[in-house]
C-alpha cells in the first residue's frame, strides 16, 4: 500500500527495500531512513511460492511414535521421499530427550549446490548477479531429502549436514535405544517455550 491509493501486490517475494540511485550510504537500516530505499528488484527467477495444488493428505495415525518419517512418492521409475517430522500429541512427551530438528538451517540451506533457475538459497546469486535475501518452504527443496544426503564439495570430498546429519544422529540414538521426541525450528518459532515445557 503505498498511501497514495496505489495499491498493488507483489508476488514471488521480489527484494524490498532496495536502495534508491540518491542513496547516500547513511545507513544500512532501510527503517531508519525509509525513503532511500524506494526501489524494489524484480528477479525472473524468483521463486517464493509455486502454488501447487495439495496431491494427497495424512491424518497421522495415534500410534506413530514422534520421529521423522519419509512419504514415498513414485512415478514410473522415478522415486522420492518428502521427509516430515511426526510430534507428540500436543501438550504431551513421551522421551526425556528433545531432538529440535533445525529446519530453519535446512531452510536456508535450501537447494545448496542444485544449479536450477529458480531453485535458490540464501547463498546464491539471482541470474542478474545480485543475491538472494530469502528462503521458501513453499518451493521445491531438492536437497531436503533423507535419501540424498551425501553431498560432494568443490574438492571432491563427501560430506553429510542438515537433515541428513540429523538422521545419523537419530539412528544412532534408536540403535542406543535412546528415545527422543523431535520437534522443529518451525514449531518452536509457533509456540515458543511452552513447547519446550
Ligand atoms: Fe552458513
Amino acid at each position: 500500500m503505498t498511501g497514495s491509493g496505489n495499491h498493488g501486490t507483489l508476488s514471488q517475494l521480489p527484494v524490498r527495500s532496495v536502495s534508491r540511485p540518491h542513496w547516500f550510504g547513511e545507513t544500512d537500516n532501510p527503517s531508519e531512513n525509509p525513503r532511500s530505499y524506494a526501489a524494489i528488484h524484480f528477479h525472473e527467477d524468483s521463486l517464493s511460492d509455486t502454488k501447487w495444488d495439495p496431491d494427497f493428505a495424512l491424518n497421522i495415525p495415534d500410534d506413530w511414535a514422534s520421529g521423522v518419517y519419509a512419504a514415498e512418492l513414485v512415478a514410473g521409475n522415478e522415486i522420492d521421499h518428502l521427509p516430515f517430522a511426526v510430534l507428540t500429541p500436543r501438550g504431551t512427551t513421551t522421551a526425556n530427550v528433545a531432538f529440535l530438528l533445525s529446519t530453519f538451517t535446512f531452510l536456508a540451506y535450501g537447494n545448496e549446490l542444485r544449479d536450477v533457475k529458480g531453485l535458490n538459497n540464501i547463498y546464491d546469486s539471482y541470474v542478474v548477479g545480485s543475491g538472494v535475501p530469502f528462503a521458501s518452504l513453499l518451493q521445491p527443496l531438492a536437497n531436503f531429502r533423507p535419501c540424498k544426503g551425501i553431498l560432494v564439495n568443490t574438492n571432491g570430498e563427501a560430506f553429510s549436514q542438515h537433515l541428513n546429519a540429523d538422521l545419523f544422529l537419530l539412528r544412532w540414538s534408536a540403535e542406543k535405544s535412546i528415545e527422543v521426541d523431535v520437534l522443529s525450528d518451525h514449531d518452536l518459532h509457533r509456540e515458543g517455550a511452552e513447547l519446550l515445557e
